[in-house]
């Protein structure tokens, strides 16, 4: 493949968001627009990404750590004074590309794609066709905003935008994407752009005609699927379903259950194996993974966790933890991050576990928060159990053999080694360590008297 370089236009105002968060940083499907147009492109190895950022917006430097944390590296950012248009956003990254001999992409910010083949076909198609530029149109339902593909004799001729077209160019229903592939003619062109428009901006696609005019080849290649931009926060909710629709779709084909497929939300990059069940009111943030025979019930949250067969999640909020296999947990529990809870053990209502290693068949049922621990196998934890892991400063471990039981109501005043096959008498608050197989009560001891005596 001819090596190529990528342009991604992110500096514009973004007005229609009405936000103070720069658009490409609102998220679909839990990643940043600008995170899909990266990775899509990332794929296919360039030379180098070029951002374009507003230099005079503050916003712009969340959009460049976001980038910079992201594990793409050879991204590079120009800065544009003020936004007077694409083409002059363009116009930003010409000191880096000016003598680059390979294709140029150019990629609008707001327009996530979701399948990267569209960009070499354009490339190919630049090659091909021996053109200087290449534009990807799509043919949409509804194409009010964009810019209207305007033909002579079935080719390519123009751009029209919205606001300059006339009402027959309105009904044309073939869109510019926004997505071009540009080779070096784009600098001479884009210096002759004016903003001789309704907008008074310096339009990119006016460099579509301005390259014809130097007696170069212009060319389009029409993407299958709709190719939508994101101006706006309704636009960016019917990119959702229609994320949210192809991802269902996809698991309902691959043997998963969703009962009421409108009340869920399962984030594009979900897993989960088949013969699962996902009951109403679910939602499956990013990076989960949930294995087959499964059943998660109404109102879960479950973000950055794996679930391994067999386990049963109800009404409970899972974060960044590892669940094995025929687990149950719920309803109303809260399993933090740091929590590797091993098969087979039951979690019941109310409790909370962190940082916490459960050995396999152990027991949590009721009500209890058990942080920075580690606890054997076959372990009852009764009702009420409190790990006091914090004095204020610093937390402190709390660790628990096999095969012991704790009683109700007992806290255990962290650091706390306790042995195996301890019994831990109900209302205990355990202090001093516990060497295995004892038995141990720590609380005043029962007085009746008579109440006349009081
Ligand atoms: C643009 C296209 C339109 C196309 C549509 C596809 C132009 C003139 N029109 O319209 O033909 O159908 O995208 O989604 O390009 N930007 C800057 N600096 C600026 C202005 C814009 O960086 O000064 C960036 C924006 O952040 C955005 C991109 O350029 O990523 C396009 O700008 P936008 O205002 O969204 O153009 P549209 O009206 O959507
Ligand atoms: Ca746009």
């Amino acid at each position: 493949m001819e090596h190529f370089s990528v342009i991604i236009l992110a500096a514009g105002n973004g007005t229609r968001m009405k936000s103070s968060l720069p658009k490409v940083m609102h998220k679909l499907s839990g990643k940043p627009l600008i995170g899909w147009t990266i990775e899509s492109i990332s794929d296919l190895n360039p030379d180098v990404i070029i951002v374009v950022l507003a230099a005079k917006r503050s916003s712009s430097s969340t959009i460049k750590e976001y980038l910079s944390n992201s594990n793409v590296n050879n991204i590079d950012f120009v800065y544009q004074n003020d936004q007077f248009g694409s083409a002059h956003a363009v116009m930003q990254a010409e000191v880096k590309l000016k003598n680059y001999d390979g294709c140029i992409l150019i990629i609008n910010g707001d327009v996530p794609l979701f399948d990267n083949s569209v960009l070499l076909s354009l490339m190919k198609n630049n090659k091909k066709t021996n053109s200087s530029v290449t534009i990807l149109s799509s043919k949409v339902k509804n194409p009010f905003g964009y810019g209207r593909i305007i033909k002579k004799n079935g080719f390519l001729e123009r751009i029209v935008e919205e606001k300059d077209a006339n009402l027959s160019e309105k009904r044309i229903n073939e869109i510019n994407s926004g997505v071009y592939c540009f080779d070096k003619n784009l600098w001479k062109a884009i210096s002759i752009i004016k903003p001789n428009n309704i907008k008074n901006e310096y339009y990119l696609t006016d460099a579509i005609s301005i390259i014809k005019g130097f007696g170069k080849n212009i060319s389009l290649v029409t993407s299958k699927h709709e190719i939508k931009g994101i101006n706006n926060r309704i636009e960016l909710l019917q990119a959702e379903l229609l994320l949210k629709t192809k991802k269902i779709n996809n698991l309902l084909d691959n043997g998963v259950t969703i009962i009421d497929s409108l009340s869920v939300y399962i984030s594009i990059d979900a897993k989960i194996g088949v013969d699962t069940v996902i009951y109403p009111g679910v939602f499956i943030d990013i990076n989960v993974s949930i294995s087959k025979n499964c059943i998660i019930k109404g109102a879960s949250y479950i973000i950055n966790s794996k679930i391994g067969s067999g386990s049963i999640i109800s009404y409970s909020y899972i974060e960044n933890a590892i669940i094995k296999k025929n687990v149950t947990i719920g309803p109303f529990s809260h399993i933090r991050h740091g929590s590797i809870i091993n098969n087979n053990v039951k979690i019941g209502n109310f409790s909370e576990t962190k940082k916490t290693i459960l050995g396999k068949n152990s027991k949590i049922s009721h009500l209890s928060y058990i942080g920075d621990a580690k606890i054997g196998e076959n372990v009852n934890v009764g009702a009420g159990t409190i790990t006091c892991n914090y004095d204020g400063k610093k937390k402190y471990i709390t660790t628990i053999g096999s095969k012991s039981f704790i009683g109700s109501n007992v806290n255990l005043i962290a650091p706390v080694k306790i042995g195996d096959e301890v019994l831990i008498a109900a209302g205990s608050t355990i202090t001093n360590d516990v060497p295995s197989h004892k038995f141990v009560i720590a609380r005043t001891k029962q007085k009746i008297k008579n109440r006349k005596n009081l």
